[in-house]
């Protein structure tokens, strides 16, 4: 077989752009129910380098119609700004930035316990993804019960196992990314009580051949409402070979920027500040109304889950809601009135293209 090119972008390719203007990767993290398509092209509108799907179950989806036809939807939108697309969005910030072509990549997030799981349902996505990585810090007790996510924290010869195993399956299947490069085979983890653990952790998996480390700098038993651990980040970047990206409490663009000074680390990613407000890599510190309108426009297109797409906005707009306007948000029973709600309380139109640019 031959080499099958396709449009996304290499993870590590958008890395070296960033880092030639002294910059750093910028990553919407995975968001079980939440990081889907529409969310996905909302964030990059607003400067974000990577999006990473919901984690997906490897096995389901490999023996499920029902989960690959549902778990990971992608266009080509999902790996570039587009400018005709959207309206609301045609700024002349964008039209720079398309004009001398940033593009960017979406990485697909599986759970496994097994190399054959992995590396099957990498497989069925490689030609239509900018890569694949590993959720090893899901803390919920029913995915440890059943040797996923966090599960993975305590056997390192397993998770090398598992990226030998990908890795395989992505040099096979020849598939090349737009920039020449491969697709990426990558890991996110938490760390350990003892951070000589998640060093070895780390040497292990790099010599396993995986391309980059995404470090949720908590531990397993870490709440996200404590600190994340930013020493323990420091210490696996100064002793790493492969990239390192940072993980946790980035709600501004300052925090992603202080994280990186401390670090050292390649790139950050944010999960929890996108959700309140999409547009924060690009510097914006609420979420600005065209993110808004433009979420909303994209969920419907897409025919986003009711109930998702409320909630969301619900998120998106948490900060600049009153407590009257929360009340009858959340009330709301339908995208009709989900309309005409933004339409009386924001100054948007949607019976009109793009009216809030
Ligand atoms: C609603 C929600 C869903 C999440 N789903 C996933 C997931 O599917 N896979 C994963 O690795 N982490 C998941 N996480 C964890 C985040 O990716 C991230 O590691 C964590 O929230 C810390 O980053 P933050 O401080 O930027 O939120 C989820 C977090 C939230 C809030």
């Amino acid at each position: 077989m031959g080499e099958h090119h396709h449009a996304y972008t290499s993870v590590l390719a958008k890395m070296e752009e960033r880092k030639r203007s002294g910059g750093y990767l910028r990553i919407c993290g995975p968001m079980v129910r939440y990081s889907k398509i529409a969310f996905r092209e909302t964030c990059r509108l607003y400067d974000t380098d990577v999006a990473y799907t919901p984690m997906i179950i490897s096995d389901v989806f490999k023996f499920s119609d029902i989960s690959r036809s549902t778990e990971y939807r992608t266009n080509s939108r999902d790996n570039r700004k587009e400018l005709s697309i959207f309206p609301a969005c045609v700024n002349s910030f964008l039209s720079v930035v398309y004009a001398i072509g940033i593009y960017s990549a979406v990485v697909v997030q599986f759970a496994a316990s097994t190399p054959a799981d992995w590396a099957d349902a990498t497989s069925l996505v490689i030609p239509y993804c900018s890569g694949v990585n590993l959720n090893c810090g899901c803390p919920q007790k029913w995915a440890i019960a059943d040797g996923i996510g966090c599960a993975l924290m305590e056997k390192p010869e397993l998770v090398k196992n598992m990226v030998e195993a990908v890795q395989h399956t992505i040099k096979t299947s020849n598939v090349k990314l737009a920039d020449g490069l491969k697709p990426t085979c990558s890991i996110k983890i938490r760390v350990h009580d003892d951070i000589r653990t998640t060093m070895d952790y780390v040497k292990r998996a790099e010599a396993a051949g995986v391309d980059y480390i995404v470090v949720h700098g908590r531990t397993r038993k870490q709440r996200s409402s404590e600190p994340v651990n930013l020493d323990a980040i420091k210490t696996i970047k100064e002793h790493a070979s492969v990239p390192i990206f940072a993980n946790g409490d980035v709600f501004t663009l300052e925090d992603a920027d202080r994280i990186v000074e401390y670090t050292g680390v390649d790139g950050v990613m944010a999960a929890r500040g996108l959700l309140e407000n999409p547009a924060l890599f690009a510097g914006h510190k609420t979420t600005p109304l065209a993110a808004i309108e433009a979420y909303t426009r994209l969920s419907i297109g897409y025919g986003t889950n009711y109930f998702i797409m409320h909630h969301h906005l619900m998120m998106m707009t948490e900060k600049s809601m009153s407590r009257t306007e929360k009340r009858l948000f959340n009330s709301l029973p339908s995208t009709a009135a989900l309309l005409d709600f933004f339409e009386s309380t924001y100054d948007l139109d949607f019976s009109k293209p793009g009216s809030s640019e």
